[in-house]
């Protein structure tokens, strides 16, 4: 996929479905598996704090129950600012889907500010490639 609007508006809108009453801030994120499909996931909170799932985690679940097996790109939107990284729990449930041509791209509202390698965000991590 060489342009990314596709995976961008699936994200966004991903992030309309989230479950947020307690922190209101809505995070939307789309992968673009190996299988060729895109998955979509949005951040679900819960009244015990500690359930709450990450949109980028919903988005991996949905993508191996759907028989994707490999992350080729993976997109993360916000409503605006500020640009958010996948939290540290993410990036290693998004480093066990990953090779080194893995992107995780990160969006405001309009569009795709920045495009970083899981090396990038989580270095010498517990995995080979
Ligand atoms: N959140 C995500 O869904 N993904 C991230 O990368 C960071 C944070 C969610 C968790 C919580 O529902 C809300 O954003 C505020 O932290």
């Amino acid at each position: 996929m060489k342009n990314y609007h596709q995976l961008f508006i699936f994200a966004r809108e991903a992030r309309n479905h989230a479950h947020v009453p307690y922190s209101k801030f809505k995070v939307g994120a789309a992968i673009e598996a190996d299988d060729g499909n895109i998955y979509g996931g949005c951040n679900v909170e819960n009244i015990s704090y500690p359930c709450g799932t990450c949109a980028e985690a919903g988005a991996i679940a949905a993508m191996v129950c759907g028989g994707g097996k490999k992350i080729k790109n993976i997109l993360i939107t916000t409503d605006g600012n500020p640009l958010i990284t996948p939290c540290g729990a993410c990036l290693q449930r998004i480093l066990e889907f990953s090779d080194s041509e893995t992107r995780i791209l990160l969006a405001d509202d309009k569009d795709i500010r920045k495009i970083l390698s899981i090396q990038e965000l989580l270095p010498n991590a517990f995995k080979e490639f």
